[in-house]
């Protein structure tokens, strides 16, 4: 209540996440995309590399520990289990890390941290590209007992690549872009209402140089195919989480 009053639209975000929880599969209140299966082979091939990639393989590795971590934290990986919102899921934690390592990408920013698991994944890609800064935008979780979570995923020796960026996508992303002047990846995981989603993606497009946008949650309606349609140009893919939970969606520029 309190965020809907401060923040109505992410307070509504967060209603309607709930809400479709509770709808058995999400479909009475998911928009409408159709997931290519073939989603991860297609954007290789359009980067120049193929499928399946060494980094895919080295990602297993990588998200059996991300998960040993947050467990020995008394944190499992799960839907709904950060004051309401999602941990990121495998498939989408794996397209930022594959993107981080085959895109060699020196900027990164992304929206919503949570636990941090897209941090985290991208953090390490960079670790292993041997450079690079991540830079994340989070307004905290409403309820303060939530606050020791966050970025529980991230470990200490990734964090002198990180910067915290506390508020709302709105109101911090504009200023952060210009400040960076060029980024390389964008990740969109905050506030997944249209209006927020749409000026994320119109903002960080413009920001990116040869690079890709990947954005969570589309099937909360219809902004992201709002986006692509008028990019026509951009290859865009559409993918299903790898929990079936959700759709993603993957854009890239210069490619
Ligand atoms: C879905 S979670 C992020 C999950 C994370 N990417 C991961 O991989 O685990 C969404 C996060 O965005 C934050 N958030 C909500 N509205 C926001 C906004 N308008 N701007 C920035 N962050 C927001 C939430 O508090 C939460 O921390
Ligand atoms: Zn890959």
């Amino acid at each position: 209540m309190r965020l809907t009053l401060r923040e109505p639209y992410d307070g509504l975000d967060r209603a309607l996440g709930r809400a479709r929880r509770l709808v058995r599969g999400g479909g009475a209140l998911s928009h409408h995309y159709s997931p290519d299966a073939e989603w991860e082979r297609r954007l290789h091939e359009r980067l120049g590399h193929a499928w399946p990639c060494d980094a895919a393989h080295e990602f297993d590795t990588l998200w059996s520990e991300v998960s040993r971590s947050l467990e020995s934290q008394g944190l499992a990986i799960g839907r709904g289990t950060y004051g309401g919102w999602d941990d990121g899921d495998r498939g989408l934690a794996r397209v930022a890390w594959c993107l981080t390592r085959h895109l060699r990408a020196d900027a990164v920013v992304e929206t919503g941290v949570a636990r941090g698991i897209t941090s985290r994944v991208i953090l390490e890609g960079l670790e292993r590209n041997g450079g690079g800064h991540l830079w994340s935008i989070d307004l905290p979780a409403l309820d303060t007992a939530f606050h020791t979570e966050i970025g529980a995923a991230v470990s200490a020796s990734l964090r002198h690549r990180w910067t915290y960026v506390n508020g709302t996508s709105r109101r911090r992303l504009p200023g952060l872009l210009a400040e960076l002047g060029q980024i390389d990846v964008f990740v969109h995981d905050s506030s997944h209402t249209a209006r927020n989603l749409r000026f994320e993606l119109e903002h960080a497009w413009d920001a990116l140089g040869k690079g890709a946008i990947v954005a969570d949650d589309i099937d909360r309606n219809a902004a992201f195919g709002s986006f692509t349609r008028s990019h026509a140009g951009a290859p865009a893919f559409v993918a299903q989480a790898d929990d079936g939970g959700a759709a993603f969606g993957i854009v890239l520029k210069g490619f």
